[in-house]
């Protein structure tokens, strides 16, 4: 999800327009007059832990014969088109638009197709994604986050809302998820039409509530008197494998497609504020063709989103299932890793600024061919504190620390997580899990009301450990190691393993830690996988405007980071005003899948196709030349 792709103003900016949050003067300091970089480093090393934790900061990465890199970095660019290094290969795989099945049409620049070509094509704004092998057959899951209405509907005014009713369900179409097989010919990767692994998945597709939250009065509307069947996902950002196979889809900004067309001045509860939910959507208008998005006439109806999805990709008949033990945020993407007991853990961020990091530990155990049913239903979630001595601990969300009923905790869980103190952060995004270490990476995007104003909770925002800059443009990255490197336990230590910056800007915080310097510098980290190596790759969705604080950073990249010695090299850039997005690997690991979101999503590209094409999202196979593994 772009900083700023929703008309002029980004989904959090529209939030906070509509649901201003007050302004807190105790914050009201100035951005510049920062501590000095070297005196924030000072600041954070006199917190004591560093011995334990060998530095705060990843040393600086040294370029040395230890080097784990196959790659030469490439610089900045500011071209339209994706660039990587020399070596490497780049062929566009699937576009938003490509039909799945033959009697579905070409896409059509001058149409942008219809919501019944749409239903039977590649989603837009391709995200988080995985691969699966199942019975010789490679299958591609792929969540196709938003749409751009301003590019797919051509009847969308200036302000980018659409009135349409066909164009408004082609929008509906476009989001959702995409499976899809695809098959390696002559070395190059492509969709297998007519599949009968090939699936659409949309917000019109029947989907299970499940967990401590399904059946409570909170998720039952006219629709469903159960509280138990919900229709549909929106939203998809990342996203999560289970160690049994199953694809877990992350609901990010579900709020932003909810309103009250003929209430425009209807009031919504606190508890829906809290996660941004008005009388006014984003200008997709889903409540003029299917009325539970009227948030007046079905309040209940926001409360069955913002959860992850388990689907199976190996039946396209299987019923999705929305595990509402794992709570309900925006959810990022989910990291499950198996515990050395064979307890299952995911972790997940909340993204939005000032919320909140958490973690899911299973109840019962997984082992392989043992029915996995509860793994995802009983168990316990739990929020971060970060102490700023380089420790932390994790809190249960329980009715005992929250004096929340369990199913509310679990409907409610921002409010739950500020109720037990959770530490505020700057914007958590994707978070991967070390292979060959116990220790867990999250990007924290930016936040620029760090040190300005509160959360929408009312939480207290002022810097503190993992989150040390106020006003933060830039972004971090930060780890923690589990406590006897059990992923179940309730202490870690913690440490930053990168603040993004601009040293050609700052000599400051803001110039980054000492593994940015001018020729690798980036903002917004957002996408973050380990690749079999334990090499972590990053992807950006930042400002690309490459003037002011971003001089010289370009349009959205990818870049690569050894955990160990803390080296950052950058290995793809993308076309204009793009986000990098989306990152798995074939099964052979030769060719890694890279997601392209929103290409000229302010009118300024025709990536991949060049000429006065259409921009359009798409996933793009990155190969060496030399036939080489490249994760
Ligand atoms: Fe969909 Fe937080 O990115
Ligand atoms: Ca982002
Ligand atoms: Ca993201």
């Amino acid at each position: 999800m772009t900083q700023e792709n929703n008309g002029t103003l980004s989904f959090d900016d529209f939030d906070e327009k509509i649901n201003p949050r007050p302004e807190d003067n105790d914050f009201d300091r100035i951005v510049e007059t920062a501590i000095s970089r070297r005196g924030l480093l000072g600041g954070v090393l006199a917190f004591g832990s560093v011995t334990a934790l060998g530095g705060i900061l990843a040393p600086t990465g040294a370029k040395a014969s230890t080097s784990r890199f196959a790659f030469e970095q490439i610089p900045t660019s500011t071209a339209d088109t994706v660039v990587v290094p020399e070596g490497y290969k780049v062929d566009v795989m699937m576009r938003w638009g490509d039909p799945m099945w033959s009697d579905a049409p070409e896409f059509d620049d001058a149409t942008r197709g219809t919501a019944a070509s749409q239903a039977r094509a590649f989603g837009d704004n391709t995200d988080g994604m995985d691969v699966f092998s199942h019975d010789g057959h490679t299958l591609l899951v792929v969540n196709n986050e938003y749409t751009n209405r301003n590019i797919i509907a051509l009847s969308a005014d200036e302000d980018r809302r659409i009135q349409d009713k066909d164009d408004i369900a082609k929008g509906m179409m476009a989001h959702g998820i995409s499976v899809v097989e695809i098959t390696n010919e002559d070395g190059t990767w492509k969709m297998v039409q007519d599949s009968p692994y090939n699936r659409r998945i949309t917000p019109m597709t029947d989907m299970d509530l499940t967990g401590p939250a399904a059946g409570h009065d909170l998720l039952k509307t006219d629709a469903d008197p159960s509280g138990t069947k919900s229709l549909g996902t929106w939203n998809n950002c990342g996203n999560g494998v289970t160690p049994w196979g199953t694809y877990l889809t992350c609901e990010e900004n579900f709020n932003g497609y909810f309103s009250a067309p003929e209430n425009p001045d209807h009031e919504v509860s606190a508890e829906l504020k809290r996660y941004g939910i008005s009388s006014e959507d984003w200008g997709y208008n889903w409540a003029l063709i299917e009325d539970r998005f009227d948030v007046a006439k079905h309040p209940n109806e926001p409360n069955r989103a913002g959860y992850v999805v388990e689907i199976d990709p190996t039946d396209p008949t299987s019923t999705p299932k929305k595990r509402t033990a794992l709570g309900r945020f925006k959810h990022e993407n989910a990291e499950a890793v198996v515990n050395n007991d064979g307890r299952v853990v995911v972790y997940m961020g909340d993204d939005e600024r000032g919320e909140f990091v958490y973690r899911y530990v299973s109840n019962g155990v997984y082992a392989p061919g043992a029915s996995t049913d509860d793994l995802l239903e009983d168990g316990v979630l739990y929020v971060a504190v970060f102490d700023d001595d380089g420790t932390g601990k994790w809190m249960a969300l329980t009715p005992e620390t929250t004096s929340m009923d369990q199913a509310e905790i679990h409907v409610h869980t921002r409010q739950a997580a500020s109720a037990v103190g959770a530490t505020t952060m700057d914007r958590p995004e994707w978070i991967s899990a070390n292979p060959n270490a116990a220790e867990v990476f999250c990007c924290l995007t930016n936040n620029k009301n760090r040190g300005v104003k509160p959360n929408a909770g009312g939480d207290d925002t002022a810097v503190n450990g993992p989150n040390p800059r106020e006003a933060n443009n830039y972004g971090q990255i930060v780890r923690w190691r589990p406590e006897g490197g059990d992923h179940t336990a309730d202490g870690f230590a913690w440490d930053l393993y990168v603040l993004a910056g601009n040293p050609t800007v700052h000599d400051d915080a803001y110039a980054g830690s000492d593994n940015v310097n001018a020729d690798n510098m980036f903002n917004s980290p957002d996408g973050l996988a380990f690749d079999s190596n334990g090499l972590v790759w990053i992807q950006t969705d930042g400002n690309y405007k490459n003037e002011g604080d971003f001089a010289g950073q370009g349009n959205n990249q990818m870049l690569a980071g050894d955990p160990v010695t803390g080296e950052i090299r950058r290995f793809m850039v993308g076309p204009n005003e793009c986000e990098i997005t989306g990152l798995t690997w074939s099964p052979d690991r030769r060719t890694m899948f890279v997601g392209i979101q929103h290409p000229g999503e302010r009118g300024n590209s025709h990536w991949p196709a060049g000429g006065t094409s259409v921009p359009r999202s798409a996933i793009i196979a990155v190969t060496r030349e030399d036939g080489g593994l490249v994760g």
